[in-house]
């Protein structure tokens, strides 16, 4: 299997041909990414301005926008340039569902929008702690934001006006780092699923996690954790390096494929959640390839 797959779009609004749609489909539910290299994001005049290091607060690195709310987290920005970053947030957030919608119409009355993000602040030559280090391989679980077994599907576009690239590595499958990782974390107590539900509810009791964490979401986290953490898997893990330039825009499944962002800046971010069901290949989810490994229900 490629791990990318180039698709010829450039338009937001204008559904791909039923051509592009056949192949997209597939490719991204077996853990390609997809790519379009001209799909460019226009800023609007001013808006250039946010595209600066200094934009978030203190040591965040991304912006975070709730369409729900249409409010800004982790920024320092005051109005009006709050209010600014704000509206160029929505404006992607809905040309991303439209985009998104078009793609697959498949999961246009399935997905739902959660939250944006701006990231302006350059990956490489920063300290992280080995967990939140993202330029590790690994797939995405949220700590406070459990699935339930729903899908994680992110669409990024690079907007550098200096003509940075964004440079990930991706590898795979997801079957293949879950086989290698569940027997170690199925020596802690959080793999078994009754210890996993009841931790769950009191988590979501105490308002620790928006949403109550299933089995399916402790084992998701603790795969994120493990394979960060693996100093074998990261070094020896086989993988592919992929370069998206400015004006590139890309779409992945990012909880099924393990990834690392090593470079790069000025990026937007939309995520959407998808159940499982929606899926033309459901089997293909990291929910049903764990339940199916684990031999226990998880959600
Ligand atoms: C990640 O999800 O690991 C980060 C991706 C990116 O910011 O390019
Ligand atoms: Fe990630």
């Amino acid at each position: 299997m490629d791990a990318t797959l180039t698709l010829p779009v450039s338009e937001w609004r204008i559904p791909p041909s039923p051509e592009i749609q056949e192949h997209a489909l597939p490719a991204l539910e077996a853990g390609t990414v997809l790519v379009f290299p001209r799909l460019n994001f226009p800023l609007l005049s001013g808006e250039q301005g946010f595209l600066t290091e200094s934009a978030p607060s203190g040591t965040r690195k991304n912006i975070s926008y709730d369409p729900a709310t249409g409010k800004l987290g982790g920024t320092q920005l005051a109005a009006p340039q709050a209010t600014e970053l704000a509206a160029l947030l929505a404006r992607f957030g809905t040309d991303a569902v439209t985009f998104v919608s078009g793609l697959l119409p498949r999961y246009a009355p399935h997905l739902r929008q959660a939250r944006a993000s701006f990231r302006p602040a350059e990956i490489m030559g920063r300290t992280y702690a080995p967990r939140h280090d993202d330029r590790r391989l690994h797939t995405d679980a949220f700590p406070t934001r459990p699935t339930q077994g729903g899908r994680i599907l992110r669409l990024f576009v690079n907007i550098d006006p200096a003509g940075t690239p964004r440079e990930w590595q991706v590898s795979g499958p997801f079957e293949q780092v879950a086989a290698r990782f569940l027997p170690e974390l199925g020596r802690t107590p959080l793999s078994r699923p009754i210890i996993a539900t009841l931790a769950g509810h009191v988590m979501a009791g105490l308002n620790l996690t928006h949403g109550r964490r299933t089995p399916y979401d402790f084992l998701m986290l603790g795969l994120h954790d493990r394979a960060k953490l693996d100093e074998d898997y990261q070094a020896g893990a086989l993988r592919t390096a992929v370069t998206f330039a400015p004006g590139t825009a890309w779409l992945c499944f990012t909880d099924s494929v393990p990834h690392a962002a090593l470079a790069g800046r000025n990026t937007l971010e939309q995520t959407f959640h998808l159940p499982v069901e929606a899926m033309a290949q459901p089997e293909l989810s990291p929910l049903r390839v764990l339940e199916r490994l684990s031999g226990h229900a998880l959600v």
